[in-house]
């Protein structure tokens, strides 16, 4: 068998999909459009979009027919990104290592920005080549994990708990904190996940498995953002860190770095453990799993 490289592997994904990003992308220059590119081409590692691509494969499902849908994910989550940024959010000046949208744009216009991409990523996946039944599927799945009881729902809990180390017991803080993982951030992957899986045919129990693998693979992948947004290099990670500014209730903060890097391995294993029933077809998956929290970006 081939030997797997995810080096170029992702290489290519990425390259595939920032090349579709710039098709996609608004050409006028109304400045919401102009605020739209800067975010999105300013870069990021597309995770999600690679979530799309691998789910997608696992059902034979071709890059191509899931590309718009990939597209949607990464607009979502641009858009998320944009919008945490904010003074009144995380209040970051830096992203991708650019200055953040409102830095560049004024806050209205990111607000605006953010409010675009959302609308135009469910566009997007609508134009999937697949049945209109699974896009249907799809597009249910991309607002429940993005919407209120999702990704907003996580972001609520991480923005509105101010007072969170006035909780002197550890077990409620740690369930605020796993809480907060699934929602805010393992949530847009186990859609991205299922959105691939779905357009590409996908059935129950694998589906069932991918949402295993991804809240599992997700909180691990919160959780090294929370080490890395204070020991990674600020250049390579085009952020500059402010959870300790913020004094948030992090994986770091509460667990220390030691621990909080177990923590997370115990999660890849787990989130591998889901992938045993694909067998082989999950190799490229099983790659991508580890490089989740061996990233230093
Ligand atoms: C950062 O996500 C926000 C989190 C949910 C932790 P990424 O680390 O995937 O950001 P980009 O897309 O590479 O910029
Ligand atoms: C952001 O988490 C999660 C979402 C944007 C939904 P963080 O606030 O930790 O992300 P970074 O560190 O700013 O990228
Ligand atoms: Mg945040
Ligand atoms: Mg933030
Ligand atoms: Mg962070």
């Amino acid at each position: 068998m081939q030997k797997i490289n995810l080096n170029s592997y992702l290489s290519k994904k990425v390259k595939y999909v920032n090349s579709a990003l710039k098709n996609f992308l608004p050409k006028d220059n109304s400045i919401i459009s102009q605020s739209m590119r800067y975010s999105v081409a300013a870069g990021g590692k597309r995770l999600r979009p690679i979530c799309v691509f691998l789910a997608a494969e696992l059902f034979d499902g071709k890059s191509k027919d899931v590309l718009p849908a990939a597209c949607a994910v990464e607009y979502l989550h641009t858009y998320s990104l944009v919008h945490d940024d904010l003074p009144v959010m995380d209040n970051d000046d830096l992203r991708r290592g650019v200055p953040a949208n409102h830095k560049k744009f004024g806050e209205a216009v990111a607000i605006l920005c953010g409010d675009a991409l959302l609308t135009e990523a469910f566009n997007l996946i609508t134009k999937a080549n697949a049945d209109d039944k699974n896009i249907n599927k799809a597009v249910k799945v991309l607002a429940d994990y993005s919407g209120y009881k999702g990704m907003i729902a996580g972001q609520a809990e991480d923005i509105l708990e101010t007072d969170s180390w006035n909780e002197k017991n550890k077990k409620i803080l740690e369930k605020k904190l796993k809480f907060m993982q699934i929602k805010k951030t393992a949530a847009l992957i186990v859609a991205s996940l299922k959105v691939g899986a779905l357009l590409s045919g996908a059935d129950e129990k694998s589906l069932k498995s991918l949402e295993v693998y991804g809240t599992n693979m997700g909180i691990a992948f919160q959780i090294t953002d929370d080490i890395l947004d204070i020991h990674a290099d600020k250049r390579l990670l085009g952020k500059n860190g402010s959870d300790v500014d913020n004094d948030k209730l992090t994986a770091l903060s509460l667990f220390g770095k030691e621990e909080a890097e177990k923590i997370a391995y115990k999660y890849i294993n787990k989130a591998k453990k889901a992938l045993s029933i694909f067998e082989n077809k999950a190799e490229i998956f099983l790659h991508f799993t580890d490089y989740i929290i061996s990233r230093n970006y």
